[in-house]
């Protein structure tokens, strides 16, 4: 899980029996702390490592406290790597998509699954920062080792205010999810990566 959070698809698959990587680097997100609330103020809200301890699920996730761009990849190939409205933070801005996208795909083992969902752009400033992407272009990031499976985009919906955003907001989501070769050829050849 790249951006896992406080642990929202972390609790739930390690719960169902997956060993889970989770990728984040977020101090409140992993130990908890005071957060303010839209309505009714400032709350503890607790991190990934006391809700993973509360769950007594710590034997099934393995936390990399890191910026998933600077990550050594290398041990931390999975069956299935999925991320949910992480490359659009400005912290990912200082380098291209691709490359988010690429290292996410060099995570996957041959024959695994690869899913994102994303923020799509919803606003005129989106339409400077290439993270705020569609489904389509994510696509094309996707070269012949890749089968996708699904490609979905909803329509601009609005999201109550939250934490970190105070103000009812309007977002556009897209989720695209694709399958790696099982050998590592592709419909041409060898893929890069094999030759
Ligand atoms: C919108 S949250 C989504 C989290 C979770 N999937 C959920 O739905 O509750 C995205 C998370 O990605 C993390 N994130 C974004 N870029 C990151 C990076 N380069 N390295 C590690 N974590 C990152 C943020 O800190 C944030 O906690």
């Amino acid at each position: 899980m790249i951006g896992a959070s406080d642990g929202k698809f972390v609790l739930p698959l390690a719960e169902a029996g997956y060993d889970v990587i989770a990728i984040e680097n977020d101090p409140l997100a992993l130990c908890g702390g005071e957060v303010l609330l839209p309505v009714s103020g400032f709350a503890y809200a607790p991190g990934l490592v006391e809700r993973l301890k509360e769950a007594d699920l710590q034997q099934r996730v393995r936390i990399v406290a890191e910026d998933f761009l600077d990550t050594e990849v290398d041990g931390l190939v999975s069956d299935a790597v999925w991320t949910s409205c992480s490359w659009h933070y400005s912290v990912n801005h200082r380098r291209p998509l691709s490359e988010f996208v690429t290292r996410m795909q060099q995570l996957v083992q041959p024959g695994g699954l690869c899913g994102a969902e994303f923020m799509m752009p919803s606003d005129d400033r989106h339409d400077e920062i290439e993270h705020y992407t569609t489904p389509n272009a994510l696509a094309s990031h996707f070269g012949d080792a890749w089968t996708t499976l699904l490609v979905l985009q909803t329509a601009p919906f609005l999201e109550r205010a939250h934490v970190g955003q105070m103000h009812d907001h309007t977002h556009r989501m897209g989720m695209l999810m694709a399958t790696k070769h099982p050998d590592g050829y592709t419909k041409g050849g060898p893929s890069h990566d094999e030759a």
